[in-house]
């Protein structure tokens, strides 16, 4: 496992984006609801690119669905199912993530 973030580091109810470490293609985002945090590959299941719209922005107005800023695809945060959009029944590649102390921690082949 490789450490993410600190949960302290997602304000509650908001997102974060992670880019891909040196070596990797492809980053995370982090969704934080309390104490859970919901981690995804930071890849839009439509045309596989990132899905933000500017840093860290992840989520529609409310903070309750994740969204894609290219074609506007909504996805569900806590299974990344795509209910609306060009994807619609896909889903974001979810990561198995840990909270150890207050950490996240992602195994390594995340993101690979
Ligand atoms: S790239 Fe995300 S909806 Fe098209």
């Amino acid at each position: 496992m490789r450490r993410l973030c600190s949960v302290d580091d997602i304000p509650d109810g908001e997102a974060r984006g992670f880019p891909a470490p040196a070596g990797r293609f492809v980053g995370l985002f982090a969704v934080r609801q309390g104490e859970v945090v919901r981690v995804y590959v930071n890849a839009c299941p439509h045309i596989g690119i990132s899905l933000e719209w500017a840093d860290h922005r992840f989520l529609n107005a409310e903070r309750t669905l994740v969204v894609c800023g290219t074609h506007g695809a909504e996805f569900r945060i806590e299974d990344g199912v795509c209910i609306h959009g060009p994807c619609k029944g896909d889903r974001l590649e979810a990561v198995a993530a840990e909270i150890r102390d207050g950490v996240v921690f992602v195994p390594e082949s995340a993101g690979l």
